[in-house]
Order: structure tokens, then sequence, then C-alpha cells
């Protein structure tokens, strides 16, 4: 995983402070009790100049995870955009992961935290693999997804985050690149923080959305492949049928498209032809080359 490299301004509630000056309380309510959320998006060179990727679903999640929290931002959807795009436009880097990360702050004792404050910064990094290897080792996680019925769908509330980073620990600990988790069925759900998926003779196969993050490349995938011909199709996978299956790949505004090359102890074949063409036309999709989805992008 790819090491946080330091930018030289962060957004704290409207204003631009230094990177080091990015501090908060220890008592603060989002750190002892996880009641804040993040967003992952992604900006990338195009021969325009720097673009935002699919800005507006982010911003989107931004407002729907605030509400999952109960959390009033005081800012709306459009000065949030604007901020955004501030941040990366600031920082002058290319190929950026930008990181906003609402959260309560102190003020009362106990998990409920109403009427506590609300602080939100933006943070810009320079970020090119988020995996390093090319076709990646990936393990069960041995704790199950959080069943929808313990957790506000579609959300990316921090706390929540603790299972993602159980899971990718163990899978750090047995030698393996990144871990997989079932649904509270024992169906495979998804990556620790990725989107999954199977391809079997030449169609698409990805977990119903009802039991996973549904994430905003699955539905960037989605289109490419309506349009691409690909026929994809939602369906309950199991960790046999994944280790049967022709290609395996992972999605995610991070980790983008990533070919997974084992499952456990199982080797996958590695000549993975539709993971590689859908990756190749994702990969120009978001650096501007195709025009029909320049409708995806936010100059900065
Ligand atoms: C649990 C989980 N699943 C899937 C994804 C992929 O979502 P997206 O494509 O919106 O980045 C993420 C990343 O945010 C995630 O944390």
């Amino acid at each position: 995983m790819a090491i946080m490299q330091e930018t030289k301004y962060i957004w704290k509630n409207g204003k631009f402070i230094a990177w080091a000056k990015a501090t908060t309380h220890i008592l603060s309510h989002g750190l002892q009790y996880g009641t804040g959320f993040f967003e992952g998006i992604r900006s990338y060179p195009t021969p325009e100049g720097e673009t935002i990727f699919r800005l507006q679903p982010h911003v989107e999640r931004i407002f729907h995870s605030a509400q999952a929290l109960g959390m009033k931002l005081p800012w709306n959807k459009k000065q949030i955009a604007e901020a955004i795009i501030a941040t990366a436009r600031k920082n002058k880097v290319s190929d950026c992961y930008i990181r906003p990360y609402a959260f309560y702050g102190y003020q009362k004792v106990g998990p409920n935290p109403a009427d506590s404050p609300v602080d939100m910064i933006i943070a810009c990094i320079p970020l090119k693999d988020y995996l390093k290897r090319d076709f990646i080792k990936v393990t069960l996680a041995p704790l199950a997804r959080i069943a929808p019925s313990s957790a506000p769908h579609g959300t990316k509330i921090s706390g929540m985050y603790y299972h993602a980073a159980l899971s990718g620990l163990y899978a750090w600990k047995r030698g393996f690149d990144e871990a997989i988790v079932l649904d509270h069925k024992g169906y495979v759900a998804e990556g620790a923080a990725e989107n999954l998926y199977m391809v079997k003779h030449g169609k698409i196969y990805t977990p119903p959305a009802d039991t996973i993050l549904p994430g905003i490349t699955r539905d960037t995938l989605m289109t490419l492949c309506k349009d691409m011909g690909i026929p994809i199709q939602e369906k309950r996978l199991t960790l046999k049928m994944l280790q049967d299956a022709d290609e395996v790949f992972f999605s995610g505004t991070a980790v983008e498209l990533h070919s997974i090359g084992q499952i456990e102890k199982k080797k996958l074949p590695r000549k993975n032809p539709i993971t590689k063409e859908l990756c190749a036309h994702y990969m120009d999709v978001v650096h501007g080359k195709v025009g029909k989805y320049k409708r995806w992008l936010t100059w900065i």
C-alpha cells in the first residue's frame, strides 16, 4: 500500500492551513467513537489539464454519509465541490488522491454526538499505484462484512472501517496483498475496500449492491461494459466460483482496476483479456481520452 506523501495545504472548515497544522483534540468524538466519514476521490492529468473524476457522485456520497450520522454540514453541495477543486488547485499536484473527512469534535461525554461541533477537512495527496504488485494475492478475511441491517448502506463512516483495517492487517500478516470478505450470509461480498468481479466464459459477474459498498467505480464500469458490449450481471458469488473463474479483479477509486492472480492457495489464469480491455478503456476515460465521457471530468 502506498505511503502518504505530504502536500502543502489542507482545507479546514473553509480556510487553507499548512499540512502540519491540521490537528485536532485527542478527545474528539470522531476519534473516540468513529463518528466521522470520509470520501476518496481522484484527479488525473488529461491533454487539457488536471481534472477530477466523477466529482458529483462523490459529493452526493459525502452528503449521504453526513445524513446517516445525523451530521449537519454548514456547507452545501456546490460549496463542498468548489472546496475540493480549490484544494486540488492550490496544492498543484497531479495524479492526486483527494480525501474529504468530516467528524464530530469534542463537547459531551458519551457516544451520543447530538449538538457536537463538526469539523471538516479536505486533503490532497499524490497517488499513482495503490497496490504495487500486478497480479495480487488475496486471502479470505476471518470476519464477515458488517450486515446490511447493522450499518447505513452506501456510506463511508469511519467507525465501520475497523473491518477493512482488520481484514487488511490479517492479509498482510499472512503474506497476502489484500483480503476479500464474505457477507453475513456467506457469499463473497467485496474486497476490504474494493468491489469485486469475476469473469467466466466472457461474462462479468459481481455481487449485488445490497451487501457491499456500491462503488462509484463500479457504477462507471457498468456503463463502460454496456457501451463496450461486455455482458455484466449482478450475482451472488461463492469463494469456489471465484477460484474457478477465468479472471478476477477489484475496482475502486484508489485501486482503479486490479487483477487478482491468486485466491488463498489457488493460482488463477493470467491472460485476463476482458479485465485488460476494460482497464485500458477505464484509464483512457479517466485521462480524458474518450470524448463521450468528458462529462465525468471536472477541470481544476
Ligand atoms: C468497502 C468498499 N468497497 C468498495 C469501494 C470502492 O468504491 P469507489 O469505487 O466508490 O471508490 C470502497 C472504496 O471507497 C470501499 O471502501
